[in-house]
């Protein structure tokens, strides 16, 4: 995929795509040559490895895309038919869709307001307040079900308040698996996001930091939860040669080819992350007030600006976020709005939810701009010199 332009001259701007400058071809090439293309391979191997190495945890385990990796874990983590999962409301739907896909619950937690993450605070209540132990373990006052995990997820790359969502894990008992789809590069304290929970999940998927086109990776410290995913994820095959399977397992795992393009993008990764957080950057700084308040770091995290995003102000601004959009849209410039939270959605709008009406207000008002490694700063003028226009606020020109 690449940013075409028409007969006007002007590029399509998109929001995050892939950029394949590295030694993708000559990878999937030996693959190729080598006959080495199924699910499994070197490529395999050194892809885990590396990320393994990159994020400081001990095990990865690839699989086809970040959605399996996160039912895997689901797994793996222990959560049975009937359990509930503590989980942020504002998410793509394939985290929550995994709790349900492993026969559990998910209780949904709104966002804090300020970084726009999981709310520690409503995790502490919920599980406080609305919960009791019971036989040594912890069960939901009003359903009865019993509260096996914690799944937060680390919203357009900024990480979650980690330290307080840990302590309230390891106070109940409760298994913390993240969803790090968007964090990988990310860090806290100046630990890489994925290195301290029991379990963490990548996605690859192709608007993700880096891309193999479709895959994730289970990322864990702990051997036997590294040996149950791979096992869950490779069919649950006992014996390979006799062909027998004493569980229900899935035929989750990547392929070579797909390991190939992905270690080359890895490659590249820091230099990918490092161009994100200069966009954000840019945006922050070439369209300040007028209406528009940009996500930033909290202090101590890094985040890896996935998408560079904005509050829109209808009233400062003048203008809603979708006919910001929409305007944007008409100069070849791409824009989204954040998901729909999954408290609003039809397909979990059944589950509880404890909300402080943060993510409606992000849903309503979030916008995110252009955030593709590539784009040239020259690119990045015209999205300011667009927006400003339409908010007709005074930008500041690139020099
Ligand atoms: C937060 C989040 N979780 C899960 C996923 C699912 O990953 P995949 O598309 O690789 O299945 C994505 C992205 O697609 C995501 O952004």
């Amino acid at each position: 995929m690449s940013t075409t332009s028409d007969q006007s001259g002007e590029r399509f701007l998109p929001l995050s795509e892939p950029c394949l400058q590295g030694n993708e071809w000559q990878y999937v090439k030996e693959c190729l040559d080598s006959g080495w293309i199924s699910s499994v391979g070197a490529f395999v191997n050194r892809f885990e490895q590396r990320v393994a190495e990159y994020v400081g945890v001990k095990h990865a385990v690839a699989t086809v895309n970040g959605t399996s990796a996160l039912h895997a874990a689901m797994l793996t983590a222990g959560v049975e038919p009937g359990d509930e999962v503590l989980v942020s409301t504002l998410t793509f739907i394939a985290t929550v869709n995994a709790i349900r896909y492993a026969g559990a619950h998910p209780v949904l937690i709104d966002s804090e307001p300020r970084y726009w993450q999981m709310d520690p605070q409503l995790v502490r209540d919920f599980l406080r307040r609305e919960c009791r132990a019971e036989h040594g373990e912890l069960r939901n006052r009003v359903t009865g079900r019993r509260v096996r995990a914690i799944m937060p997820v680390h919203v357009l790359g900024h990480p979650v308040d980690l330290p307080a969502i840990t302590a309230e894990a390891e106070a109940f008992g409760l298994r913390l698996i993240e969803d790090a789809a968007e964090s990988l590069g990310a860090s806290l304290h100046w630990k890489k996001i994925g290195a301290t929970s029991d379990l963490a999940c990548l996605s690859f998927n192709g608007n993700k930091t880096i891309t193999c086109g479709g895959g994730g990776m289970i990322l864990t410290n702990s051997q036997s939860d590294a040996d149950r995913a791979r096992y869950l994820t490779t069919q649950a095959k006992d014996d390979a040669i006799e062909y027998i399977h004493n569980e229900v397992g899935y035929n989750y795992r990547m392929t070579n080819v797909l390991a190939a393009i992905g270690l080359a993008q890895l490659e590249q990764l820091d230099g990918f992350v490092q161009r994100r957080r200069e966009i954000a950057a840019y945006y922050r700084g070439g369209l300040c007030g007028a209406g528009l308040t940009w996500h930033t770091d909290a202090p101590g995290a890094s985040s890896t600006s996935w998408l560079s995003t904005a509050l829109v102000d209808p009233v400062q601004a003048g203008v809603t976020a979708c006919e910001l959009r929409d305007q944007l849209q008409r100069s070849k410039i791409q824009t989204r709005r954040l998901w729909q939270p999954m408290h609003l959605s039809p397909a979990h709008q059944s589950a509880q939810a404890v909300l402080n009406g943060t993510a409606d207000r992000l849903f309503e008002q979030a916008l995110s701009f252009p955030s593709t490694p590539n784009l040239t700063d020259g690119d990045l003028d015209r999205v300011v010199q667009a927006t400003g226009g339409v908010l007709r606020m005074r930008v500041r020109r690139a020099a």
